[in-house]
């Protein structure tokens, strides 16, 4: 009869060790996640609001946990999109990081004429990933977690998330950096309740 727990005991090791491992493996391994929210992003490049918002929430039936949708803010090296085409090329090299730098300085305007693209790119991302937080409201309020606040912070990430890629495809620091500072209002805001 002892033998049950023994073999239990085993495979839970063994379990333990698939994990760690699938841990290890880090930065990377949401490769689809992060395509299939590139598709969000496509499509609101191109203005369809309607089409990125059925893919949101899809892409929110799909993932079990907001964080993993979350988890793309973070460095590049850490699993998240980074910043621009090419790992390391563009400092920081996550859009958390990005967006609290150049919502406290502006980016130099030779900087921006250069990487134009990169930050439009970033604006579209974090707009489509406020439509997946949009996607993922509670079901509920609890106490002073409301889905009003939810709802309207979810939805100031994809109003200014496309204010700020306009602003860096007209490349216009000033009014990047306005943008960038508005989002991180945003993303507080949310995390002091919520996270
Ligand atoms: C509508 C609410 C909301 C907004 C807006 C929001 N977040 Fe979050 N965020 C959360 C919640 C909730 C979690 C915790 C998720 C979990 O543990 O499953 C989280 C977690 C995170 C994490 C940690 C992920 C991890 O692996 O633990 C990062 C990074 C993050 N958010 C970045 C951002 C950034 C950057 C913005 C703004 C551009 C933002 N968030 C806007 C609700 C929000």
């Amino acid at each position: 009869m002892y033998r049950a727990p023994v073999w239990f005991a085993a495979a839970s090791v063994g379990a333990i060790g698939i994990m760690l491992l699938a841990g290890q493996s880090g930065a990377g391994d949401n490769k689809e996640l992060q395509d299939t929210i590139d598709k969000v992003a496509a499509a609101l490049q191109k203005g369809d609001m309607a089409g990125a918002k059925k893919q949101a929430e899809a892409v929110s039936k799909k993932i079990e946990e907001l964080y993993e949708a979350m988890d793309l803010f973070k460095p590049r090296k850490k699993g998240g999109y980074g910043v621009g085409d090419k790992p390391g090329a563009i400092n920081p090299d996550g859009i958390e990081q990005m967006l609290i730098k150049i919502g406290r300085d502006a980016p130099a305007k030779g900087t921006l004429n250069k990487d134009s693209a990169a930050y439009e790119k970033l604006g579209y991302r974090t707009a489509a990933l406020g439509l997946i937080a949009l996607a993922r409201t509670p079901p509920t309020d609890m106490g002073k977690k409301t889905r009003k606040d939810w709802m309207a912070w979810s939805d100031d990430m994809v109003k200014i998330g496309l204010q700020f890629a306009a602003a860096a495809k007209a490349k216009g620091p000033a009014d990047v950096k306005t943008a960038a500072a508005k989002l991180n209002n945003a993303c507080n805001s949310c995390h002091t309740v919520f996270r």
